[in-house]
Parts: structure tokens; sequence; C-alpha cells
């Protein structure tokens, strides 16, 4: 290790950071549009995810320019980020939601969504789900398996409803992304097999509390590569023909979500360059005219947002230097759970204490699989902040109390103005719903 009074470490690697133009450094401070993001983490403490209002709406923009002409429904997958004020940007921005709980349905509705652009996914989907989803008339179910079918068909009965039904094919297309996030091969727990998805349809063209209205595949997520969509979609047409063969009309298609973003010098295509080839595909086989909807999560918010943590010790070691911050895998859970790169990139210039080395950056939690970045090289010194990039998606959405540790505050910044949309959690936060044993 050395120290000295360098400012960034590397500026060529800096400016190329993944959710430019509104991640960026003036100077040496790193904004979130016209933002300092010192002088949030100073305002507002640490952890804290500070998200890019421009950035979720530039990223919007690329779809809906991508289906200017069409008729078509963008339903973000809130999965990726469910915090209500991200929500209410895409409500007010005329989205449609993604949802796959109960929880996830009364946080759009409480954001401001409407209950007619909803598509509920997920394997396991309750009674008492259903109940709520159709008492406020969603859009439609994307139902995973026969038994699914019978069961919604018995609930919307008894309301004396018909629920609008989709049915999510596996198309058995390698998406060549991580495993835990692959979701359309034949080994997967989601969707039906291609094989047998004509016979269920024709099943649930006999349930008398269902209305067959589409068809809906979703093959994985962090997707960068353009060929797995082309693919999946060749599938599914095949089984539009078959199915609207036998008679049963289908007015939408859904073709999930999955488009990747720049973590690492990914290359992910833009989504409004992949859906012209995948459109051209579509009209090509005749389906050009029907109602398209996605369900995009991760290429609408991952690089919007960004985690500022404070660096709390610097620890050298003979195999590895550590550096310690306050932010931990119960704040940012991807490194621990799928291995993933977050850039990691300092907020100010150094001071002279700092210190150059390559550390592994870990957090406070007891776990040695509590690191956020392996091998990086950074000038810091304690009380430093860093910002982890690239923390729109699955962070806050996927993080815990584990070590009764707080969720971070967040917030939104528009321009110059700064809302917070979630207070820092506190201990009381975490304990109001449990209660001493009394004698
Ligand atoms: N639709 C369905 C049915 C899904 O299962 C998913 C994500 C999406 C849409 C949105 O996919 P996206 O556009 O965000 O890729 N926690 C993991 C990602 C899990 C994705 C699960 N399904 C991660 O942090 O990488």
């Amino acid at each position: 290790m050395s120290t000295g009074s360098h400012a960034l470490a590397d500026r060529d690697e800096l400016a190329q950071l993944p959710g430019q133009p509104f991640v960026a450094y003036r100077g040496d401070a790193l904004h979130v549009e016209d933002v300092a993001l010192k002088a949030l983490a100073g305002q507002y403490g640490t952890p804290l995810f500070v998200y890019s209002k421009a950035a979720m709406l530039a990223a919007l923009g690329a779809y809906q320019r991508g289906f200017a002409g069409r008729q078509a429904q963008i339903c973000y997958a809130m999965k990726a980020n469910s915090s209500l004020g991200v929500l209410q940007v895409f409500a007010k921005a005329g989205c449609g939601f993604d949802i796959v709980s109960g929880g996830e349905l009364e946080r759009v509705l409480a954001a401001g969504g409407d209950a007619q652009k909803i598509i509920f996914s997920g394997v396991g989907k309750t009674r008492a789900e259903m109940r709520q989803a159709l008492s406020v008339g969603i859009g439609c179910f994307n139902v995973e398996s026969a038994s699914e079918l019978d069961v919604l068909s018995d609930v919307a009965s008894q309301m004396g409803l018909k629920a609008p039904v989709s049915i999510r094919v596996n198309p058995n297309v390698d998406p060549k992304t991580h495993p835990y996030i692959s979701t359309g091969l034949k080994g997967n727990k989601f969707g039906v097999a291609h094989e047998d998805a004509l016979r269920i349809y024709q099943h649930a063209a006999k349930l008398k509390g269902l209305k067959v209205v589409g068809i809906d595949c979703h093959i994985g997520s962090q997707i960068t590569d353009t060929t797995p969509y082309l693919d999946a979609m060749d599938r599914v047409l095949e089984l539009v023909a078959a199915i609207e063969g036998v008679g049963i009309t289908l007015e939408h298609i859904d073709f999930g979500g999955g488009l990747g973003i720049n973590y690492n010098h990914d290359t992910p295509p833009e989504a409004d360059a992949l859906w012209q080839l995948l459109l051209a595909k579509l009209d090509a086989r005749g389906y050009g005219h029907k109602k398209l909807m996605i369900e995009p999560g991760r290429s609408l918010v991952g690089n919007a947002g960004v985690c500022l943590t404070e660096v709390l010790y610097v620890k050298p070691g003979e195999q590895k230097n550590f550096c310690i911050v306050d932010a931990a895998m119960n704040d940012l859970p991807r490194p621990a759970m799928y291995q993933a790169f977050h850039a990691i990139v300092p907020i100010a210039a150094a001071g002279p204490d700092a210190v150059a080395a390559t550390f592994d950056v870990v957090g406070p939690i007891c776990e040695s699989g509590d690191w956020l970045g392996r091998d990086r090289p950074l000038l810091v010194a304690p009380g430093d902040h860093l910002a982890v990039l690239s923390a729109g998606a699955y962070c806050m959405s996927m993080a815990s109390n584990y070590n009764t540790r707080g969720r971070a505050a967040e917030l939104l910044v528009d321009g110059s103005t700064v809302h917070l949309i979630r207070e820092r959690e506190s201990a009381q936060d975490q304990m109001r719903h449990e209660r001493l044993v009394t004698d």
C-alpha cells in the first residue's frame, strides 16, 4: 500500500461510468443530475440510495421510441425497485406494472398506478391474491401452470367474474446469463412447457371463470445479446399460430423483460434497437398488428441509481487488503447472491491520508459473503465516501434487516431538486411488530 494526495484513481476509466450522463463527474465531484453526492452523504448519512429521475425517464423513452406507432403497453416489472417514489415516476409516465404479489399490488395502487394496466406474474399466486387482484380489475393474470388456471377460474367464478389470462410459455431458450436469473429453460420452475402449451390453452378456453387474452414468455434477466430474444420470439409465434389455429384468439403477446444493463463493460442493445429487430420479425410473420406487452425491470432503473457508503476502516492484510464500508450485503445483496459486479468509485478527490491499494470492499455483516467488490484499485481513507454504481435495480427491493441493520434512506433527484422518498429505517421500526412474551 502507499499513501498519496493524487485525485481520482483512473480518470479514463471513471469517465466511462455506466449510467452516464445522469451519473457523472464534474471535476472530482460525482453528481447525480445536478446534485453533488458528497453534500447528500453529509446531509442524509449513509448508506444512501440516490436515483436520477431523468435516467429512469430516458430508459423508458428508449422503449417508447421502439414502440412508436404500435399498440403497446410497457409494464414496469416493479420487483426491480418497488419504492413508492420510483413507482410514481413510472405511473405518471403512463406505464403499467408487472406485479408478483398482493403486496406489490397495494404498492402500485398507493403510488397512483392504473389497475387496468397491471399484469400479475409469478408461479405461486394464492387465492387471496387472486381475489384481491380481481376485485380491483387488473388487466391480466400471467398464469404459469394448469393447476393455477383451475384455481383462478374457481376464484373468479365465485366472484361472478371472468379473469383475463395469458399463459406463460417456456420457450426453452438459453438467455446466456447467470443460472439463478435464467427462467426460460426446461429445468426452470417457470411457465408451461412449449409442447404442453396448446393443450393447456384448450383447457383454459373451456374454463368458465376465465377469458383467454394473451400469451406470455420471459426467458431471463440481464440478457445482453439479441439472439435469445429473437429465438424466443420464433418459438412463441409458432405457438400463436397453433393456438389461433384451433380458434382461440390472442389479443396480445407479452415478451417479458430481461434486457441487461452495463455493469462492467457490458454492451446490451438499446431497447429501441432491440425492438426494431423484434418488430421486423413480428411484421414478417404477420403479427405486427397484435398488441404488445413487455415487462422490463432492470433496464428501466438499474443505471438510474447509486448507493453511497462511507469508508469506516482500511485494513491491510497479508493476502488481501480490506476496505470496510458502512453498506453491506443487506443493502446490496447482488454480489453475495450472484457474484455480481458493481463498479465502486470515489465521489470526491482523495485527501492526503488516502491509501492506494487493491482492496476487497466489504461490509460490517458477520459473513464472509458480505463483500461488495473484490480486488478493486482504490485510493481511500476512513471517512471518505464511495459510490456503488448501477444500484437502482434489485438492491433496495432485495434489501433485508440482517444483523438488525435498518434499511437505507432513498433520494430521488430531479435536476437540482432532491426528494427524500424513503426515510432511514430505525431499530424501533424493525421491532414494531414484535412482542415480548408476558406471563
Ligand atoms: N417479468 C418476469 C416474469 C420476471 O420474472 C422478471 C424478473 C421480469 C419481468 C423483469 O426482468 P428484468 O427486466 O428486470 O430483467 N434479482 C436478480 C434478477 C431477478 C429477475 C427475476 N425476474 C438480480 O439481481 O440480478
